[in-house]
């Protein structure tokens, strides 16, 4: 067995999406004692932004004319691709960075997106069971004075899910900056406790992302 892990915090040290994500991995981990995890670190090793433009202008000329970044661009799309493929499951942790999606993980994308394995056609991941654990620092939720300004979840789940068609849970824990900007004091008690329901989903999730439960016929 095997899970493929990716992560986007540029603060690994003191990060929630990772916290999150590694209850997640230790219910997979507790199941497939023998799995072989494969991380991705997009903060530790972000792609250059300029290797997706490669990768698709490939496209556009015969193989034997490409230049050595277009081969280079695809190749390294070729190995994103080769890292879910050939995961049973998929963890993705990925926070919200200035109200849309985080660049590290738009620029690594792109890039698997170009790879005709994952084409918008007929991918090859429809099916393949994953999680996303996604954090905000603020509260978008219905009702609060921001709604509608998180730009990244809606986003993430409509590209995991629909467009690359994964059997898709999706773990959200908002108020993460709650103990780190004093002027969200006053959402102590609502940070805690949104803080200890998105562990315990993120464990449920873990333990049925370990028993590769389809989403249609979970409980
Ligand atoms: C540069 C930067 C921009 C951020 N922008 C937002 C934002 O627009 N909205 C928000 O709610 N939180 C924002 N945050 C807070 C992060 O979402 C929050 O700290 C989150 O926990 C980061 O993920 P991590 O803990 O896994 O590193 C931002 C954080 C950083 C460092």
């Amino acid at each position: 067995m095997s899970l493929f892990r990716l992560d986007a915090s540029i603060l690994p040290a003191s990060s929630a999406s990772r916290s999150l994500a590694d209850l997640v991995e230790a219910e997979w981990t507790s199941s497939h004692p023998d799995s072989t995890v494969t991380r991705r670190d997009l903060g530790a090793a972000p792609v250059p932004a300029n290797v997706w433009a490669d990768a698709v202008t490939a496209k556009f000329v015969p193989a034997d004319q490409r230049t050595d970044a277009q081969q280079q661009a695809q190749a390294l799309a070729a190995t994103f691709a080769d890292e879910m493929l050939d995961a049973d499951a998929l963890l993705f942790a990925v926070p919200l960075y200035n109200y849309g999606v985080s660049q590290h993980f738009k620029t690594w994308f792109d890039l698997a997106y170009t790879d005709p394995r994952i084409d918008p056609e007929g991918t090859a991941l429809r099916g393949k069971p994953a999680t996303l654990v996604t954090v905000l620092g603020g509260n978008y939720a219905p009702g609060t004075p921001k709604e509608g300004w998180d730009h990244s979840t809606g986003w993430l789940r409509r590209v995991l899910e629909d467009v690359w068609g994964l059997d898709l849970r999706v773990v959200q824990r908002p108020f993460t900056l709650v103990g780190v900007n004093p002027a969200l004091d006053a959402f102590t008690d609502a940070a805690q406790e949104l803080k200890e329901k998105a562990e315990a989903t993120a464990r449920v999730y873990g333990q049925e992302l370990a028993a590769l439960r389809n989403a249609d016929t979970a409980a």
